[in-house]
């Protein structure tokens, strides 16, 4: 059976199929059982009537028996002697009447039953009352016929009864069917055309259950899957434009080498571009590569107890003459030491593209200031530059992997992977970093580092 509605409905109906008939066939017995009964009692109580009143009267007076019992129609009587001649009786009176219980009747002087006999060529249930003070005996007859009409009256009662419960029956499963089985068939259409490729497909919640909680999962496992997929895409799509650029310039000199058109004076010059070209993909490559593992996790970090001032004044000594040589003010402003948990080498990466990026983007005679402190239990470093500043939309969206902004000189041109790794490598030390709006107009980048 294959689907959810079939097996209800088909055990819906199967249980209540069942339990109609125990109960009917319990009920017929005993109401066979209580009509027998009471029958007997009132064939009884009509014998005993009849009994009593042949006391003193000629047997043989059928009309006074007929207006002393009027209560006698329905069932006939005999009225037979002690050895079973039937003297009256009513109907087609049999010549005679004897079976074992009218002598057991007359003798222990107590009415006897037989349920089943058979007089005048019908079956009937007979009742025998002996008379008082007298050898003989009143036989109440009923047609069995009579009896198993009522019986099947009954039976068609319950099967009306049977069959309006199987409706009700089959009404029931079916609704109960469509509640369960809905849901999953829409989570079953929506999970199969996922597969087939069509990321936006979800599943309507259409209860609040165990499936509608499934369903919720099934959609927020979508989206996953399609932020995960479209996120892959526009790596790929990312990665091989940033590659392409350096690889079509390096072929594209390598080739005029080749072929020996470069005058001898400038194939330095030639190679100093391929060289720097193919040190740029390197870069590229690496910073993918690290990229990577810190997203998955595999780059292990070498934290030490450390002073972060001390790594501020290490990055800055190496970037003053740069600053310097572009004509830059750049300054240092720190207090006292900042004691924190942290790899050194990683956090003077972070440095190192922040202040990289305040010497790329900012103009020669400009200004970089790094400024560190303590803001609550953290330590806090802010790199402000007086460049050209970042706009308002693009200030959460340059830790994005290759994100560049839109104000971007041409020139030196960086892969814009340098924010994306820091955010990395600052999130996994417990930091937050972020990027302002300068004073000046300026950027400002400032990121944080818990205190130990
Ligand atoms: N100080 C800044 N002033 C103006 N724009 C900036 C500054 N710092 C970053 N940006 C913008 O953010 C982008 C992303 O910076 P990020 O350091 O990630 O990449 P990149 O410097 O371009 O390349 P990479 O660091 O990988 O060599 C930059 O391309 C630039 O548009
Ligand atoms: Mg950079």
């Amino acid at each position: 059976m294959r689907s959810i509605v079939a097996r209800l409905t088909v055990s819906y109906v199967l249980f209540v199929v069942i339990i109609m008939l125990v109960v009917g066939l319990l009920m017929q017995q005993m109401l066979t059982a209580y009509i027998h009964r009471s029958t007997v009692r009132e064939m009884m109580h009509q014998g005993e009537v009849i009994a009593r009143a042949l006391v003193g009267t000629p047997v043989r007076s059928p009309l006074l028996l007929r207006e002393l019992v009027p209560e006698l129609v329905g069932a006939g009587y005999l009225v037979v002697s002690g050895d079973g001649e039937v003297l009256m009786g009513s109907g087609r009176i049999p010549g005679t009447f004897r079976p074992h219980e009218l002598e057991r009747a007359i003798r222990t002087r107590s009415p006897q039953v037989i349920s089943r006999t058979t007089v005048s060529g019908a079956e009937v249930l007979a009742v025998i009352v002996p008379l008082e003070a007298r050898d003989g005996a009143v036989v109440l007859i009923k047609p069995l016929r009579e009896i198993d009409i009522v019986l099947a009256e009954l039976r068609v009662l319950l099967l009306r009864g049977l069959l309006v419960g199987l409706a009700v029956a089959l009404g029931l499963a079916y609704l109960l069917g469509r509640g369960l089985s809905n849901p999953i068939r829409e989570l079953s259409r929506a999970a199969a055309r996922f597969r087939a490729g069509d990321l936006d497909a979800r599943a309507r919640a259409l209860s609040r259950d165990e499936l509608g909680r499934l369903t919720e999962d099934f959609n927020e496992m979508a989206d996953r899957i399609q932020a995960m997929i479209e996120g892959r895409r526009q790596l790929l799509a990312s990665v091989s434009h940033e590659l392409r650029t350096p690889v079509t310039s390096v072929a594209g000199f390598v080739e005029a080498l080749r072929e020996g058109i470069v005058p001898e004076a400038e194939r330095g010059r030639y190679l100093d571009i391929i060289a720097s070209d193919v040190e740029r993909l390197n870069r590229l490559i690496d910073d993918l590569f690290q990229l990577a593992r810190l997203e998955t996790g595999e780059l292990a970090f070498d934290y030490q107890a450390l002073d972060l001032v001390e790594i501020l004044r290490v990055e800055a000594d190496r970037y003053d003459p740069r600053f310097r040589e572009r004509g830059i003010d750049f300054r240092l402003r720190v207090g006292d030491e900042l004691p924190v948990t942290a790899d050194p080498d990683r956090v003077g990466q972070v440095l190192d593209n922040l202040l990289g990026n305040a010497l790329k983007f900012t103009p020669d005679g400009g200004e970089v200031t790094v400024t560190a402190r303590r803001v609550g239990g953290e330590a806090e470093v802010r790199v402000c530059d007086s460049g050209p500043g970042i706009p308002e939309k693009d200030l959460e969206r340059i830790f994005d992997r290759f994100y560049k902004a839109s104000n971007q000189r041409g020139g030196e041109r960086g892969a814009g992977l340098g924010l994306a790794i820091a955010r990395e490598i600052i999130s996994r030390h417990g930091g937050r970093i972020w990027a302002e709006r300068g004073p000046g107009g300026g950027t400002c980048i400032d990121f944080t580092l818990p205190l130990r």
